[in-house]
């Protein structure tokens, strides 16, 4: 089975005392941190650039995955990759050729993902599956943390894993204990999570209840997986 792991979205933490924060996600158990780099043109948000990264990287040895919701993959995966992260995710709607730029990551030394907004189809990235060592599933229009799950991801993780994809599929966006539960049933195994994690009591705890109940639920859905078209 494919390992379970649980990201928390440093967008949600405590940027005054971010060493601190990261700190606090390794005490957790995290198993890495999940980075959004927005560059008001993909997104209408702004956030961190790779200085903000290499700073995270000098506090941590955990693996740092990097979400870029950027224009331009190509120029941002050399600085982000220069910062230190371990993996590079671009978002297909960007990229005229997806190929180009899951090589051009891969040159660079990272593992490579790419990432489909809500309303984009699976179709868009079938021919990249055998490029890329993981897929994003957006539950969110990506630009901000804090918002409502979209239940109408569901079947396009489903999908990726009809099709044969046996890399990490990644859930982004309003994950809580109830969506990841329903991601990892239609196949998700790695659960990003920002408010909900960063908001909680005890994050050490949410965590790991986020990793257990995930692995039950990816179980359930290996053994009786969902019929397509039926969430
Ligand atoms: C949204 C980002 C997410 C976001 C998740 O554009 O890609 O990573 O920070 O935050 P929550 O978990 O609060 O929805
Ligand atoms: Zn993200």
């Amino acid at each position: 089975m494919l390992p379970i792991r649980v990201y928390p979205s440093l967008l949600a933490c405590d940027f005054s005392r971010v060493g601190e924060e990261v700190a606090r996600c390794e005490k957790g158990g995290a198993d890495g941190m999940h980075l959004d780099v927005m560059d008001g043109h993909f997104v209408p948000n702004l956030t961190m650039g790779p200085d903000v990264a290499k700073a995270v990287r000098r506090c941590t040895k955990s693996t740092l995955d990097c979400h870029l919701m950027v224009t331009d993959p190509l120029a941002a995966s050399r600085w982000f990759a220069e910062a230190g992260v371990d993996a590079i995710t671009f978002h297909a709607e960007v990229a005229s050729d997806g190929r180009i730029v899951a090589d051009a990551i891969r040159d660079l030394g990272k593992k490579v993902g790419v990432s489909l907004n809500p309303d984009t189809p699976f179709s868009l990235i079938r021919p990249l599956l055998r490029s890329v060592d993981q897929v994003l599933v957006m539950t969110v229009f990506p630009g901000f943390g804090g918002q409502k799950f979209m239940e109408s991801a569901l079947p396009k993780i489903h999908e990726i894993r009809q099709a044969g994809f046996t890399g990490d599929v990644q859930v982004d966006g309003g994950i809580n204990s109830e969506t990841a539960v329903a991601c990892a049933e239609a196949g998700a195994n790695v659960f990003i999570a920002g408010t909900f994690v960063f908001m909680a009591a005890d994050l050490g705890a949410t965590i790991r209840a986020l990793r257990e109940s995930t692995k039950t639920a990816f179980l359930k859905g290996i053994l009786q997986p969902p019929v397509a078209g039926t969430r």
